[in-house]
């Protein structure tokens, strides 16, 4: 169990994107430092908090809320926003739509989380390279003008996962 008291910090993000994408595990990777191979789709919203220091020495106790990315949850998504003082939104690299659909995922997380709210843009799945369907240009391109973050990373072989929610994280503190 994790100590509230002993951190500087309590941030709540939220992971958002299309289904599938690898939002539950990005979250695992990072909290836990596992992959699932056979995730099950997120019904509704799962939780984790983790505690981390920032390489700026920062104690902040990441409260993440992971959504589901399921058409048929998506009038929930509001409610889950509110407060969150970041999101990490996420597409698939191998996937085009999961890349279109983004703007629609950031414009409503936007509208209903705390004001100014820090957002950074996920291509996962880099691990499939052979199946590339969005370029590391267009991926940085959309962050620009959405003055997001940006990193490329793979849940299952643990590229750049925990420096992108360090990005974030330092960010917002
Ligand atoms: P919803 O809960 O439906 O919104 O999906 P999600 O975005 O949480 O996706 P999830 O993490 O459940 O992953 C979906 C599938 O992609 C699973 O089969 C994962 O094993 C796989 N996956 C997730 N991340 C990666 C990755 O970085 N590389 C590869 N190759 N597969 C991944």
């Amino acid at each position: 169990m994790t100590d509230d008291a002993s951190c500087d910090f309590l941030v709540k993000i939220v992971i958002i994107g299309d289904s599938g994408v690898g939002k539950t595990n990005l979250m695992t990777r990072f909290t836990k430092n596992e992959f699932l191979g056979d995730s099950k789709s997120t019904i509704g919203v799962e939780f984790a908090r983790h505690l981390i220091t920032l390489p700026n020495n920062k104690k902040v106790l990441a409260q993440i809320w992971d959504t589901a990315g399921q058409e048929r949850f998506r009038a929930l998504g509001p409610n889950f926003y509110r407060g969150a003082k970041g999101s990490i939104c996420v597409y698939n690299i191998t996937n085009l739509d999961s890349f279109n659909n983004v703007e629609r995922w950031i414009t409503e997380f936007n509208k209903h989380a705390e004001s100014n709210p820090m957002s950074i843009l996920l291509g996962n799945k880099c691990d499939l390279e052979d199946m590339r369907a969005v370029t590391t240009a267009q991926g940085t391109s959309f962050a620009e003008k959405n003055n997001m973050l940006f990193m490329e990373t793979s849940a299952k072989q643990s590229t750049n996962v925990t420096s992108a929610f360090e990005s974030l994280l330092i960010r917002i503190t």
